[in-house]
């Protein structure tokens, strides 16, 4: 009996000694810069990334009109992120864009939902499996979303785009880190990426270069509201030496993005054609250089083999 008063005792003890840990502020929906107090490295990922950058965009600012149209605003200043659920506009530090309050903090429960299971006495914290899903990301990339559905990929967005960064410490700042173990660590610079040569497949068919996304599970390129776009420039030498360039623009704008394994063709000009030099580009909604992604060039096929598809070279 007195053991388990004695037991009573220390466990409403325990409570107050964790209650005591609590930073109140934390609870209240803070500014972006507040993590970094522990979480510094995640918040230098974080700051690097779009997510940040999404209400403070120039491209952002100028296209929503000085942030008058309002429709434009929640996916940009989101209150609170749910899985599969378009936010609704936040009030307070709308600068942090896509912040680390509004994906992880939940009004419901009043505490930091995330993958892990953690002991975090500053904050309460609860485990989500729905942060290692792409549903996570499917209330504002929605098209993508619904692209990546059709794809039946295997991988989630996170797994691409939240890469693992092996077990890292969670938090930075004395004496907290030396009281607890690494962790998985996943990077919040939300990396754009860039499709590789191998993730396109080129060939010859028919009077036709046809291109054919193989290895990006969305898309290529994708947005919802974004411009980014594809270039292809070919140029096709013909036996007696003459040379014609094709140029095409691929973008979600247009409708004419490259869906997964999806082939699209381009006409070839008549004539008797030796080789076809394909260079294929990409521009970013948010940058305005280009990115090569690949380089190739594609050998007609001799008259007896017309129709069969050739293989680029320089590709990995
Ligand atoms: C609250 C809405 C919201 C959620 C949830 C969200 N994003 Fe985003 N994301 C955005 C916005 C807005 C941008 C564009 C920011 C800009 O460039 O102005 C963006 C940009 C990105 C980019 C960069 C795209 C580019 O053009 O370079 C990647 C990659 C990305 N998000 C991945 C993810 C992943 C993965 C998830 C899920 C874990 C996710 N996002 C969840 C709103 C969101
Ligand atoms: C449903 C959520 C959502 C809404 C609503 C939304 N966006 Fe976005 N926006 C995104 C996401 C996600 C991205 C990241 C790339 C992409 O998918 O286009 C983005 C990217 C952008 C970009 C390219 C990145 C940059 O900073 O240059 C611009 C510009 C943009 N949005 C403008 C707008 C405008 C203008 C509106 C209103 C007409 C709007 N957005 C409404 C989710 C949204
Ligand atoms: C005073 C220090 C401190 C501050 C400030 C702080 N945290 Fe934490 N946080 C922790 C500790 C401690 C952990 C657990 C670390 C561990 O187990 O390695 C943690 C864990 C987390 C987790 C992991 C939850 C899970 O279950 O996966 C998230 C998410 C998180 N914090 C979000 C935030 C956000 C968002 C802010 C800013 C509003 C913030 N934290 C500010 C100390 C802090
Ligand atoms: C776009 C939403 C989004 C934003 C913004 C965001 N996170 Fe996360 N965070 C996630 C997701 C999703 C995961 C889980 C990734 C996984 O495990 O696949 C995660 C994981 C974590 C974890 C667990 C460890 C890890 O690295 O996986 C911590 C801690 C954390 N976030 C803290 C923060 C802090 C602090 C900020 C701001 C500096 C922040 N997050 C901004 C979505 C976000
Ligand atoms: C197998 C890896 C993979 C998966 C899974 C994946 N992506 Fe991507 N994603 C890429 C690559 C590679 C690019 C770069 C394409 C390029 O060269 O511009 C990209 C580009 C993007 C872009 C930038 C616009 C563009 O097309 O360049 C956004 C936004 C994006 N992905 C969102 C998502 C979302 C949201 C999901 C989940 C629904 C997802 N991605 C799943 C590999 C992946």
């Amino acid at each position: 009996m007195i053991i388990l008063l004695l037991l009573a005792l220390l466990l409403a003890g325990c409570e107050k000694i964790e209650s005591v840990f609590v930073e109140e502020d934390l609870l209240q929906r803070p500014e972006a810069k507040r993590c970094m107090d522990c979480h510094a490295d995640i918040y230098r990922e974080w700051k690097e990334s779009r997510h940040y950058h999404a209400w403070v965009s120039d491209q952002f600012r100028i296209e929503s009109e000085n942030y008058s149209k309002l429709k434009c605003l929640p996916c940009h200043a989101p209150h609170q992120v749910d899985a599969g659920k378009k936010p609704v506009l936040r009030t307070e530090f709308r600068k942090d864009g896509v912040s680390c309050v509004a994906c992880h903090f939940k009004e419901e429960t009043k505490s930091m939902h995330g993958p892990l299971k953690v002991w975090s006495p500053p904050h309460p914290s609860r485990q989500d499996l729905s942060y290692t899903r792409s549903t996570f990301c499917a209330g504002c990339h929605q098209e993508t979303f619904k692209e990546w559905k059709r794809a039946k990929a295997q991988k989630s967005c996170q797994a691409c785009h939240m890469p693992s960064l092996g077990k890292k410490d969670l938090i930075q700042k004395f004496p907290f880190y030396l009281l607890h173990l690494s962790k998985p660590r996943t990077s919040h610079r939300f990396p754009t990426l860039k499709a590789q040569p191998e993730d396109i497949e080129l060939s010859l068919k028919e009077g036709h270069l046809v291109i054919k996304n193989v290895g990006v599970p969305h898309n290529l390129p994708t947005a919802d509201q974004g411009d980014p776009r594809l270039y292809l420039i070919a140029e096709v030498v013909f036996q007696n030496g003459r040379k014609r360039t094709l140029r095409k623009r691929f973008s979600p704008q247009t409708k004419t993005a490259l869906g997964y394994m999806e082939e699209k063709r381009i006409k070839l000009p008549p004539g008797d054609i030796k080789e076809v030099k394909v260079r294929l580009l990409r521009k970013l909604a948010w940058k305005e250089e280009k990115d090569l992604i690949l380089e190739a060039t594609l050998r007609s096929p001799s008259p007896a083999h017309a129709g069969l598809s050739t293989q680029g070279e320089g590709r990995r």
